[in-house]
């Protein structure tokens, strides 16, 4: 069926579209008493209709076990991670072992960062997308101010060519090339959150890996939108939130991603 500009054909789309059934299990806000067209899941998703009864159930379980409820019960607090697992590894295409729900995104960024970027006189740049999310780039240059390094130069922007709104792979991968010995860390979003550009995450990590370097992706925007293969592109952390496509309410925990 070829592509027709018309309301009709949106309407088509829909009724093939496997996914729809889904549409219901989420509440709408209103407007004029009517379903809003919801178009800001990419900053906070909906609720969906069965949260309220997820949080009466933990609740219920505080009120009968106290401290106990860590331990008792369908679903011990205790264990909680290991709930969140399969379904976290599914997501974004890892081990079981590999994931874990924890803390917010940026912390988390922190975290890994912490761990992944240990700059050397040699080896201290960090090459990231020009027009990261704000937090991000907040938190690349406070990780090499934190080394003694100057973001000016330690922190390595890749643009958009004149006239262009999006990266070019090939100009990621000559980048990464370029400074070579001196890249510590590739960081990029998986899906940059203004453009929406997908980044190819395989050819990014083979290319960091080629120079010497770390590969970690922050999946904010990714994680739940699209098909996502880490440990078979070799990635070596990633973090995401799951407040938007994942639906888990705001100031919801994020995931990590650590072979
Ligand atoms: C790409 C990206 N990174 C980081 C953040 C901030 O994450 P948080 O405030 O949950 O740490 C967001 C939030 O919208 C985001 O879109």
């Amino acid at each position: 069926m070829n592509f027709q500009p018309t309301f009709a054909y949106a309407q088509q789309l829909d009724k093939a579209d496997p996914l729809s059934g889904y549409r219901q299990r989420f509440y709408f806000p209103k407007h004029n008493g009517k379903n809003v067209l919801y178009f800001t899941g990419n900053s906070l998703g909906l609720q969906p209709h069965g949260v309220e009864k997820a949080l009466r159930r933990e609740l219920k379980q505080w009120r009968e076990h106290g401290v106990e409820g860590h331990f008792r019960g369908e679903m011990p607090w205790m264990h909680y991670h290991k709930f969140l697992q399969p379904q976290s590894a599914r997501l974004v295409g890892a081990l079981e072992s590999e994931v874990v729900v924890m803390n917010t995104l940026t912390t988390n960024l922190h975290l890994l960062m912490a761990s992944f970027y240990r700059p050397t006189k040699q080896r201290y740049k960090i090459v990231m997308e020009a027009g990261a999310f704000p937090s991000d780039m907040y938190a690349m240059e406070t990780q090499v101010r934190w080394h003694g390094f100057d973001p000016a130069e330690a922190v390595v922007e890749v643009s958009p060519r004149a006239g262009e709104e999006t990266l070019r792979t090939e100009d990621i991968l000559a980048t990464i090339e370029q400074h070579g010995e001196s890249v510590a860390v590739v960081m990029f979003s998986g899906v940059n959150y203004y453009t929406g550009q997908f980044f190819d995450l395989k050819k990014i990590t083979e290319k960091a890996h080629s120079v010497g370097a770390y590969a970690g992706f922050d999946l904010a925007h990714a994680a739940g939108n699209l098909p996502l293969r880490l440990h078979d592109w070799g990635v070596d952390f990633a973090c995401w939130c799951s407040y938007k496509y994942l639906n888990s309410s705001p100031g919801g925990p994020s995931g990590i991603f650590c072979p």
